[in-house]
């Protein structure tokens, strides 16, 4: 399946009760590049449902200023969320609902090929890393399955009620662009 093919499949998904109070579904955005890094939220949120792309309200804007701050380049990221469509009033998706969404973020994965998966939030790591993750436990802990690296760090939401997790998020994402830098000199 190509990108074409996943995005329409995706955009009729019923899979799970989520689709019956969506707006649209938000896939992902970001560049398409094989085996770059994959950032993974949790979940649409209002304004990502209204413009169907993710991280577009105020966490997002704290995470593109951060990977801005911190040079990442456009070129080398995409950001999609274990879920794709937006939860009611914005709480957590359900074990049951990201079981059934995450065959999308497994396609995602097949055609990117990521080298690097950021968990954002313990939904992401839960579901990516380990069934119990915590994300003060696990933050800026490297996990290698098959060729890619798997990290998590904060949610960018959590950094907007608690300002102290600023520093920590920001030296997790250096870390990222660190390794990143070390693996693509390698391999281009
Ligand atoms: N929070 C998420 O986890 N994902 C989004 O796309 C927006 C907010």
């Amino acid at each position: 399946m190509n990108w074409e093919e996943f995005e329409s499949k995706a955009q009729s998904c019923h899979a799970c009760g989520l689709s019956s109070g969506r707006t649209n579904v938000v896939i992902g955005r970001g560049s398409k590049n094989q085996g770059r890094i994959l950032f993974v939220g949790e979940g649409p949120g209002e304004n990502e449902d209204r413009q169907g792309l993710p991280f577009v309200g105020q966490a997002g804007r704290l995470l593109d200023l951060a990977l801005g701050a911190l040079e990442f380049s456009p070129d080398d990221y995409y950001i999609a969320n274990v879920v794709k469509c937006r939860p009611p009033q914005n709480r957590e998706p359900s074990e049951e609902e990201c079981e059934m969404c995450l065959p999308l973020l497994r396609h995602q994965f097949i055609l990117l090929k990521p080298r690097i998966v950021v968990c954002l939030g313990s939904v992401a790591a839960r579901n990516l890393l380990s069934k119990d993750a915590r994300i003060t436990a696990v933050r800026g802990e490297w996990v290698r399955k098959g060729n890619t690296l798997f990290t998590a760090t904060y949610h960018p939401a959590a950094l907007l009620r608690d300002e102290s997790k600023k520093a920590d998020f920001y030296y997790d994402l250096k870390k990222v662009r660190d390794t990143a830098a070390e693996i693509f000199k390698t391999e281009n």
